[in-house]
């Protein structure tokens, strides 16, 4: 059976192969409401919501989406309780550790975005060891955003340019848009299709704010523990009804 018909045999039969988005990037929000609403402690969402990625990512590859961003823990998330930030790193690092076998075997290759200097020595060992071992993979690329924020991605990008050109090893007339996107987290990676934000919220949160320039926005009540294969097979048809026109005229 070819790469084709597999995927086809697996794809809602109403979305369509040829006009899925290649890079869908997902802010996943909603976890402590999620946990309020059962009664139970913030910590429970997030557990829940860490295991659900997991059929994000399977959504993926089966229906033939290449990259799939998600936003796990902000520059600004920091300022959360200290036990909610060290549950946080442990629950990112454990899911990378046991999920590993999986988006090996799944064929995804692994990434992370974002400022990982200041994190757990023991979560960059294990991004460090994920990487690694998913470098050749071709089906999914799969990228985490931890301590990432937009605002701090563009800065350092501006400093280590202005760098350059104090040195003398630039004009600032040399500095262009690729030269800029050379220095980003996101350099040699498309920018996303398609962004799905879950629980109702309509804001970026410091996501991604030079690469959403002309990203379609999808945003769901959904809280991210209840974001599932229907939820995404909606946000895909919603896309699939979009007219991308990227400031240019052009029909439906
Ligand atoms: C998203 O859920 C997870 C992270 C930001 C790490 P939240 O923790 O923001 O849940 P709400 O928005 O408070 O419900
Ligand atoms: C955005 O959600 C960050 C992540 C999902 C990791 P937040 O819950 O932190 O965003 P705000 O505070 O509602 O803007
Ligand atoms: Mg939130």
């Amino acid at each position: 059976m070819t790469v084709e018909t597999t995927l086809l045999r697996h794809l809602p039969p109403d979305l369509d192969p040829c006009t899925l988005p290649a890079h869908v990037a997902v802010i996943m929000d909603g976890n402590g409401r999620w946990a309020k609403r059962r009664g139970q402690p913030r910590l429970f969402g997030h557990r829940r919501g860490a295991d659900n990625l997991v059929n994000l990512l399977h959504c993926c590859k089966d229906w033939g989406i290449h990259t799939l961003t998600v936003y796990a823990f902000s520059t600004e998330n920091w300022q959360r309780p200290k036990v909610e930030v060290e549950l946080l790193m442990w629950l990112i690092e454990q899911m990378i550790r046991q999920k590993l076998p999986e988006l090996k075997a799944m064929g995804m290759r692994f990434d992370c975005i974002g400022d990982l200097t200041v994190l757990p020595h023991s979560l960059r060992s294990e991004i460090q060891r994920a990487i690694e071992q998913t470098a050749d993979n071709t089906s999914v690329e799969f990228v985490m955003a931890i301590n990432y924020g937009g605002q701090q991605e563009i800065l350092q990008a501006c400093q280590a340019i202005a760098a350059r050109v104090e040195d003398g090893a630039l004009t600032a007339s040399q500095v262009d848009r690729a030269l800029f996107e050379e220095q980003l987290y996101t350099h040699r990676k498309p920018n996303p299709d398609l962004l799905i934000r879950t629980s109702g919220e309509k804001r970026l949160s410091n996501f991604l704010l030079w690469q959403l320039a002309y990203t379609e926005l999808y945003f769901t009540d959904a809280f991210w523990p209840d974001f599932d294969a229907g939820e995404f097979h909606q946000a895909l048809l919603a896309y699939q009804s979009r007219n991308r026109r990227f400031g240019q005229v052009k029909t439906a």
